[in-house]
């Protein structure tokens, strides 16, 4: 899939080579930050999973990783931002250092869960990681840590974006054409 644009995508917002630059950068800033440390690495499934594995392949401290999975708003919960876990963390994070890596954040309501519910568990500190941010669409104060890149507000798919469940395994971020998008 990596020599040519998928016939549905209408154009590369972010190219394979943009992405992985900026990801070494964030993985080298990372690296210097938790020095010393030992982080937990927190994947939200599941749109992390290409950036979070690229991102730890680049890392020169010592890590371990974890995941979890918010469902997905369903029945007119998006707007009160009601998540409930698929899937919980395999292991304990109180007294560790955690980073929650996300593919993006939206209008922030999962994560300020995710944040709510994970502080509970008494984390030495807890930090968010995201690949990509909408700032136009937040409607939840989120303090992003870590951040990839600001994108506007089109229909992104690839790198573990989906529409439908299909296009996360692009190895770029394209916009997906609107003739696709069903109405
Ligand atoms: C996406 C993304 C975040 C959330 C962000 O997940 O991975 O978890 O939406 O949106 P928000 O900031 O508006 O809350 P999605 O529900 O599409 O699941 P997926 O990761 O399995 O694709």
């Amino acid at each position: 899939m990596s020599h040519s644009i998928h016939p549905e995508i209408e154009r590369v917002l972010i190219s394979e080579q943009e992405l992985q630059t900026k990801i070494a950068e964030l993985a080298a800033r990372i690296s210097k930050d938790y020095k010393g440390r030992t982080p937990v690495f927190v994947g939200v499934l599941r749109g992390c999973l290409f950036f979070i594995a690229d991102l730890m392949k680049q890392l020169t401290i010592d890590a371990s990783i974890d995941f979890i999975c918010p469902s997905t708003y369903q029945g007119g919960t998006k707007s009160t931002g009601v998540v409930r876990l698929l899937l919980d963390l395999r292991d304990s994070i109180e007294g560790k250092d955690v980073i929650i890596v996300e593919d993006i954040v939206d209008s922030g309501l999962t994560m300020t869960y995710l944040l709510a519910n994970l502080k509970t568990r008494k984390p030495r500190s807890i930090e968010v990681c995201t690949l990509l941010e909408k700032p136009s669409r937040r409607k939840a104060k989120v303090d992003v840590k870590y951040s990839c890149f600001d994108i506007p507000d089109e229909f992104v798919v690839g790198y573990g974006l989906d529409y439908e469940e299909i296009y996360r395994n692009l190895p770029y971020i394209g916009v997906l054409k609107p003739s696709r998008i069903k109405k």
